[in-house]
């Protein structure tokens, strides 16, 4: 451990198994959280859980769960209040990408599955967590993984812009009808991050320029740059902040 900005807390943390997902778990557990990665693959999901128990012994427990699922999302709250206790961060980092073209195009089984991960996932993890949180009357944090392909037109990524468009409404409306409870909702809107889930774009100069001309950094970003502020957010030094959406990105988003 190497701080304790969230000594005390029990955190999930959806897509954990590599990415940015696995990032977020790292910093967590280097902040002194106890953490459970979620995913739905149970050898890379152990892998990614190992490597960060090697540097923060006792922090991360992996829970196999399929966010699409409903039952399988019940089960892993139920399984994490069971072994560690309330769960009072929830990352909704699980995503997927599954057609990239044009929008009219999209078959309906592409759609179904971008919405059924990236938004329904999220919603059926936050409404598991937050109704414990909500009976025991203890406040706590939803961070939400957007993007920036939510915030403006998504040129052959439309289907995946449109489910990050819907969650920065769903974080704003949740902060709306949480807050007196005192649990805030965020979301981190990650510009292009070199990960699997990206990797199409990354390894591809053409499109990866398309982005890294436009950033005023004018390069890509690693996943542990998005994980710093799921940090802030998750611990007590946000605690006036919420609905809110914050781009991480090199500044693509203002160019
Ligand atoms: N990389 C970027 O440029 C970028 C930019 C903006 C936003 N984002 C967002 O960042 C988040 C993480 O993506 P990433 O870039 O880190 O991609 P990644 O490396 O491909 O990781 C995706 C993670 O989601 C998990 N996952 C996929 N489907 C799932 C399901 N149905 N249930 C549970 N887990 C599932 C994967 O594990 P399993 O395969 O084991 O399920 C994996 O852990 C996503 O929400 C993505 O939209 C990424």
């Amino acid at each position: 451990m190497t701080g304790t900005r969230l000594q005390g807390k029990i955190a999930i943390v959806t897509g954990g198994s590599r990415g940015i997902g696995a990032a977020i778990g790292e910093a967590f557990a280097a902040e002194g959280a106890r953490v459970v990665l979620a995913s739905r693959k149970d050898e890379e999901l152990d892998r990614a859980a190992s490597e960060i128990a090697a540097r923060h012994p006792g922090a991360v427990r992996a829970k196999v769960c399929h966010v699409g699922r409903p039952a399988e999302v019940a089960e892993l709250v139920a399984w994490v209040e069971r072994e560690m206790g309330t769960p009072d961060v929830l990352v909704n980092n699980a995503g997927t990408n599954p057609y990239f073209g044009p929008l009219l195009d999209a078959t309906e089984a592409a759609f179904d599955k971008t919405f059924e991960v990236n938004l329904k996932g999220a919603l059926a993890c936050t409404r598991e967590v937050v109704r414990r949180l909500v009976a025991r009357g203890m406040p706590g944090s939803i961070v939400n993984v957007a993007s920036v392909m939510g915030l403006a037109a998504a040129p052959l990524q439309g289907v995946y812009g449109m489910t990050k468009a819907a969650m920065v409404s769903m974080t704003r409306t949740l902060a709306v009808e949480l807050g007196r409870s005192g649990i805030r909702v965020n979301a981190i809107a990650p510009g292009l991050v070199d990960t699997r889930l990206s990797a199409a774009l990354v390894t591809n100069p053409e499109l990866r320029r398309a982005f890294t001309d436009r950033a005023p950094l004018g390069r890509h970003g690693e996943p542990a740059e998005i994980a710093d502020l799921a940090v802030y957010l998750a611990s007590g030094e946000s605690s006036f902040v919420t609905g809110q959406t914050f781009c991480v990105d090199g500044g693509y988003s203002i160019a």
